[in-house]
């Protein structure tokens, strides 16, 4: 299998190549609009055949952590279609992460009139970044049937505006620990209505929520990534019906007709486990269609080891950062540049669209 092979992604969605540039937080959004640099960004790193943008708050409530976009006013539309333009003109197409962060926030990093919203009211312990330093995370607010749904609304109005803006599809962040992934884990959802208990009640809002989004803007415009065994923000990584969550996941997505599943493992860059199951292969058999796997791939060769599998698509993270010609380097087996890890998360330029 070669990695550099056009690939087709739904009706409408041609890929130069098999290469999904990882989403990847970088907290250059000022005021949590995309701007200039984040179009020059992206830009320079269309040689992706897909590029899954850094995770993008549908919710005031959902930005939790500093200048990261957001996608629910028309100043961050205006600056997502800016962004969108100049991946287009270079022939690469774009997935919106969608990223509510939930309970991983500090009050403090919310704009006035944002609120702290999780499926159950458990804090996660320790701190989180600020522009005024390390902050205690807030308690979130167990959320109501009525947040549950302006939630599902506010995923749907994003979508609905990135795509009208010139969005190829949305990815909804089904992992590492943010609110969808806090529906699914039973540490971050002890709930006793029909949203919490048993693996289905657990997958119930992430289903909804993508069968909503789905009904607006289409099937083949709608991803999720998902972190099965993740412990990234404080979750259970391996759980009694873990097996079960996600083999139901995949069914019910197979039946939605979603473009992919995207499965990060966290074993890179983030320290969990390595996968209890080979979750992977239970999620393709059970889902059938598209699916994206990754993570410390830095050669052809080891990306394409993973279409060999049966794998669709390889996702590929840090070396983005600092080869914004990855796709040409991998090609041509060139030695790729470090990331400095000092400048991932400033509000700079510097350390963000100087690699060359
Ligand atoms: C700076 C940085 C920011 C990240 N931000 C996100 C994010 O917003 N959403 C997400 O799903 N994963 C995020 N990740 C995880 C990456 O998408 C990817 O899974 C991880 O880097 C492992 O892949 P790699 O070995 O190719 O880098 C981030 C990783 C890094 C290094």
């Amino acid at each position: 299998m070669n990695l550099f092979e056009n690939f087709k992604l739904g009706q409408n969605t041609d890929l130069k190549n098999r290469i999904v540039m990882a989403p990847m937080t970088r907290s250059r959004a000022i005021n949590n609009i995309p701007n200039e640099i984040m179009k020059t960004y992206y830009s320079q790193r269309s040689g992706a055949g897909l590029i899954i943008t850094e995770g993008t708050s549908p919710s005031i409530n959902g930005l939790g952590y500093p200048r990261i976009p957001g996608a629910f006013n028309d100043e961050q539309i205006n600056g997502w279609r800016q962004v969108f333009e100049g991946i287009h003109k270079n022939d690469s197409k774009v997935f919106v992460q969608l990223m509510h962060t939930g309970r991983v926030t500090a009050q403090i990093n919310l704009p006035e009139g944002g609120e702290v919203l999780a499926p159950s009211a458990v804090f996660l312990e320790g701190e989180i970044y600020s522009d005024t330093g390390m902050q205690p995370h807030t308690m979130p607010r167990e959320m109501t049937l009525e947040d549950i749904e302006n939630a599902q609304d506010e995923f749907v109005e994003a979508s609905k505006r990135l795509i009208e803006a010139g969005a190829d599809g949305i990815e909804l962040h089904g992992a590492n620990g943010y609110l969808l992934n806090q529906f699914l884990n039973p540490k971050t959802n002890i709930r006793t209505d029909s949203y919490g208990g048993n693996y289905e009640n657990r997958a119930r809002f992430v289903l909804e929520t993508a069968t909503k989004v789905i009904a607006a803007i289409g099937s083949d415009k709608v991803g999720i990534r998902f972190s099965p065994y993740g412990v990234f923000n404080d979750l259970q990584g391996d759980y009694d019906d873990v097996v079960s969550m996600f083999t139901h996941l995949a069914t019910e997505l197979r039946k939605l007709n979603l473009a992919y599943i995207h499965i990060v493992n966290q074993r890179v860059a983030m320290n969990a486990p390595e996968f209890a199951t080979d979750i992977s292969k239970t999620i393709k058999d059970a889902f059938k269609g598209i699916i994206i796997v990754g993570g410390d791939v830095h050669t052809a060769e080891q990306g394409e080891e993973l279409l060999n599998k049966g794998y669709d698509l390889v996702y590929i993270g840090r070396p983005f950062i600092s080869n914004p010609t990855l796709v040409k380097k991998l090609e041509t087996n060139e030695v790729l540049t470090q990331p400095d890890y000092d400048k991932l998360y400033t509000a700079e330029a510097a350390g963000y669209i100087d690699y060359v």
